[in-house]
């Protein structure tokens, strides 16, 4: 998978440590999904699970060229949560705290979803976002997706419930 200016890798086993670092980033970690894999078990579990059900799961690597060759930058991932419906639920986003604010969050969800509707036949993508995290939202909607509603105070990350922002994004519209 790859787009101009960065591309995505399917995660190996040998990316596992990369993806434990980014998960416990303070930088990061509060932003991400209370319930993801946190783990180096359950990391190892995904990165296998996306390597043997790729059409359904996904962890990736996000990539940018670095002096002709390919450095890591972040992470981000996907899941089929409806297959009748063709439906996928981006989530796992993380750029590392080095290389932000140069538009890489919305190019790998940009890349993710050329991808997912090209290559794999999604319909339509899902992303929740938590209400707090303006980064988040708008690295979302400047890939394009539409914000579709809230759902509040639906998730307790630390000590407060915090709403949740639905996101979608449908073939045509990329
Ligand atoms: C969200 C994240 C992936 C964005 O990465 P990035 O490479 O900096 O993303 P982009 O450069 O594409 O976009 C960031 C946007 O946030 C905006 N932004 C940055 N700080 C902000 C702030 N404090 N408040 C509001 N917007 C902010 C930037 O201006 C930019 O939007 P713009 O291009 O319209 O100006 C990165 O910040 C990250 O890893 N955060 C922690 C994990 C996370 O939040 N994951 C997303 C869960 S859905």
């Amino acid at each position: 998978m790859t787009g101009s200016q960065l591309r995505l890798r399917r995660a190996g086993l040998r990316d596992v440590d990369y993806l434990l670092e980014l998960q416990v980033d303070p930088d990061i970690a509060p932003f991400l999904s209370a319930g993801r894999a946190a783990s180096r078990e359950e990391l190892v579990e995904e990165v296998e699970r996306s390597l043997v059900d790729p059409q359904a799961f996904g962890r990736l690597m996000i990539e940018t060229p670095h002096e002709r060759e390919w450095r890591l930058v972040g992470a981000i991932g996907f899941e089929r949560t409806n297959k009748r419906s063709r439906i996928a639920r981006i989530g796992g986003l993380a750029v590392h705290p080095d290389f932000r604010g140069h538009g890489l969050g919305k190019a790998a969800v940009r890349e993710l979803a050329r991808v997912l509707f090209g290559e794999l036949g999604y319909h339509r993508l899902e992303a929740g976002v938590y209400g707090f995290n303006e980064r988040g939202m708008a690295a979302i909607e400047n890939a394009g997706f539409v914000r579709e509603g809230v759902k509040r105070l639906a998730y307790r990350p630390a000590d407060e419930w915090v709403d949740a922002v639905e996101f979608g994004l449908l073939a045509d519209e990329l």
